[in-house]
């Protein structure tokens, strides 16, 4: 197979690289990603010494850029992985979560249908579901769940699944949607909550605490997610969509403190700043479709994932350093320099 994967340098694109290297020896796999402020083409230093995959830097906005690309290689997957995925940039400025999040993927389904890709895989969000009430525990996310969304970037993402069934509908693209809850794990990019509170933790600064630090989240290892969307690519169940979760709900509060407990921080670090606006306040996963259609659980346990998840942070200090250090110092001042004051 040879596979395009987009958003190779980001994080969950990159462990699906390293994790399809590792699963498929007879595969190919093309990474395409323009390196964003998100994007780190270190994270692929092990994959670039592997004959089978190859890294191109390129926008997927780009009609020219990606129609040459699709027609010098013939893909038999393209998986989009690419997206502007913080919600909080969405908030400060919306416009390019719009472009790359709806109009890129209108540019991949273009050309997978020029080029005649056998299989379309859009990597989307739970957080197009909206969001759940705290005091029913019961109710979960289904692929039934009306799309209901709270921020530019559940919108965007939103928008882009829509796109995506239409194009399954009208053109008849083999098409396959996944929608994952939140990942973490190796490679995250250190404004997202897990390794934004390691990386403070280690610093002895302060760890900011949306609101009460009550909102759910209901958290899946990488390497699952991976698996997943593995899986579901090379299915044959075309236009379907698929949840992906592992049934595990945690308050952020409760992230914040396995966190400092595990690296012998005090809890006096904690720093209640202002809610994240439209703050979504619990998302929950009902996956039984790929489980009955697929096969697919979850393997890594909470428990076991966050610790292999902190080690890799403390073993590998040069990767997040060298960004808090860059660019993304100056967005930690415009995004937090008047909440914690
Ligand atoms: P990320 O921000 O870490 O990585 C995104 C990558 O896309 C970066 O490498 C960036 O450079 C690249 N990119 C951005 N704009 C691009 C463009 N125009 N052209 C080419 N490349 C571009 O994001 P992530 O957390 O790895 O998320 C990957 C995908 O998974 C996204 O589609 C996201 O919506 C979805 N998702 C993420 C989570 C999560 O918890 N992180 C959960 C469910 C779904
Ligand atoms: O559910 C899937 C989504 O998960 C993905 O689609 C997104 O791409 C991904 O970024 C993630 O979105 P969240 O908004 O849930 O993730 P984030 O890490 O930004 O925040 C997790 C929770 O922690 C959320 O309730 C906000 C809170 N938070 C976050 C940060 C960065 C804080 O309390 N403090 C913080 O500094």
């Amino acid at each position: 197979m040879k596979i395009l994967v987009t958003g190779a340098a980001g994080f969950i694109g990159a462990n699906h690289v390293y994790y399809v290297l590792g699963k498929h020896k007879d595969d190919e796999i093309v990474g395409l990603d323009s390196l964003t402020y998100a994007g780190n083409l270190e994270t692929l230093d092990a994959a670039l010494k592997d004959p089978r995959f190859r890294f191109v830097k390129g926008d997927i906005t780009d009609r020219a850029e990606v129609e040459a690309l699709f027609e010098q290689e013939k893909f038999d997957i393209v998986i989009n992985f690419a997206a502007e995925s913080h919600v909080d940039r969405s908030i400060e400025d919306p416009g390019v979560f719009l472009r790359t999040n709806i109009l890129g993927t209108q540019v991949l389904m273009d050309a997978s249908r020029k080029f005649g890709v056998p299989r379309y895989h859009q990597v989307s969000t739970d957080e197009v579901y909206g969001d759940l009430p705290l005091d029913k525990p019961d109710l979960l996310f289904t692929e039934q769940t009306p799309i209901h969304t709270s921020s530019p970037y559940s919108a965007s993402k939103a928008a882009a699944d829509l796109l995506v069934q239409a194009y399954i509908r009208t053109f008849k693209l083999p098409a396959t949607i996944s929608r994952c809850s939140n990942n973490y794990g190796p490679y995250q990019f250190p404004e997202k909550l897990i390794p934004l509170m390691i990386a403070n933790s280690l610093a002895d600064k302060p760890l900011p605490v949306y609101g009460e630090g009550i909102n759910v989240r209901d958290w899946l290892y990488v390497d699952d997610h991976c698996k997943a969307v593995d899986i579901i690519s090379r299915s044959d169940k075309v236009g379907e969509v698929y949840n992906i979760g592992g049934h595990n709900e945690m308050r952020n509060i409760d992230i914040v403190k396995l966190i400092l407990g595990y690296l012998g921080k005090p809890e006096s670090l904690i720093t209640y700043v202002t809610d994240r606006k439209g703050h979504d306040m619990r998302y929950a996963i009902d996956p039984a479709k790929i489980t009955a259609d697929l096969g697919w659980a979850p393997e890594t346990m909470f428990a076991d994932g966050i610790k292999l998840t902190i080690d890799w942070y403390l073993e590998n200090k040069s990767w997040w350093e060298r960004i808090v250090s860059g660019e993304y110092q100056e967005y930690y001042e415009e995004m937090y320099g008047d909440r914690l004051k």
